[in-house]
């Protein structure tokens, strides 16, 4: 897969997990690596656009002439990702942003005390969601990482959410998914399948994508 000549254009990236706090010594979130995200970051980087990548906390280093913004929480990734919509003409979602935070956020530590604890979790904004409802004539992709009914799931995400492309992933399949190099993948457009990609270095198909995506910015 040959990369496309980005030069003119701008890409924002998502990248990692997000952490959502219960106290100032507790927090909830995934598995997620940032891996691919930073990935994709590094070959859109290699076209020519100006990338950047707004991370929730890894421990990756950020790739060469990546402007990186470091967030914690879904609410700040939201807030970073809105203030950057503007002036991004591609975006590549590949953050693993917690569904749920919890209700009420302690400042003291919460102490041990009682046998049994409920906590009491809402939802978090969904920013593909919101990203949605303003991409304007930008291209949005989307990541689904799904362990039951992998299609069904990722083609109903990409509708609701207003994307352009869909890469799916079974996070149960051995070499895909979360804190490996590697991943497996199936890619949706509005219309169904576009590509399977078989196992695969992240970096490999990071490159792929970014020339699936050049190729269809092309046939715009
Ligand atoms: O619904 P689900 O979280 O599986 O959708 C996955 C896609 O939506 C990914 O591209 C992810 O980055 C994005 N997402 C988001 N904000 C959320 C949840 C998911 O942007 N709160």
């Amino acid at each position: 897969a040959s990369l496309p000549d980005w030069r003119d254009k701008r890409v924002l990236v998502t990248a990692g997990p997000t952490r959502e706090p219960l106290d100032p010594v507790r927090f909830f979130t995934n598995r997620s690596s940032g891996k691919m995200g930073y990935a994709i970051a590094e070959a859109a980087s290699r076209t020519g656009a100006e990338v950047v990548l707004i991370s929730g906390p890894t421990s990756l280093a950020p790739p060469p002439g990546v402007r990186r913004i470091s967030v914690v929480r879904a609410e700040e990734m939201l807030k970073a990702v809105l203030e950057e919509l503007p002036r991004a003409d591609i975006i590549i979602k590949a953050a693993a942003v917690a569904d749920y935070r919890p209700v009420t956020v302690s400042d003291r530590k919460m102490k041990k005390r009682d046998e049994t604890i409920e906590i009491r979790m809402e939802r978090t904004p969904d920013i593909a969601l919101e990203v949605g409802k303003r991409k304007g004539n930008r291209f949005l992709v989307g990541f689904a990482a799904e362990t039951d009914h992998v299609e069904e799931n990722a083609r109903e995400k990409l509708r609701r959410k207003g994307m352009d492309l869909i890469v799916a992933n079974d996070v149960t399949a051995e070499g895909a998914g979360f804190e490996v190099d590697t991943n497996i993948a199936a890619v949706y457009d509005q219309k169904g399948l576009v590509a399977r990609w078989p196992r695969m270095s992240k970096e490999r198909m990071a490159e792929r994508l970014i020339a699936l995506i050049g190729e269809r910015l092309n046939d715009r």
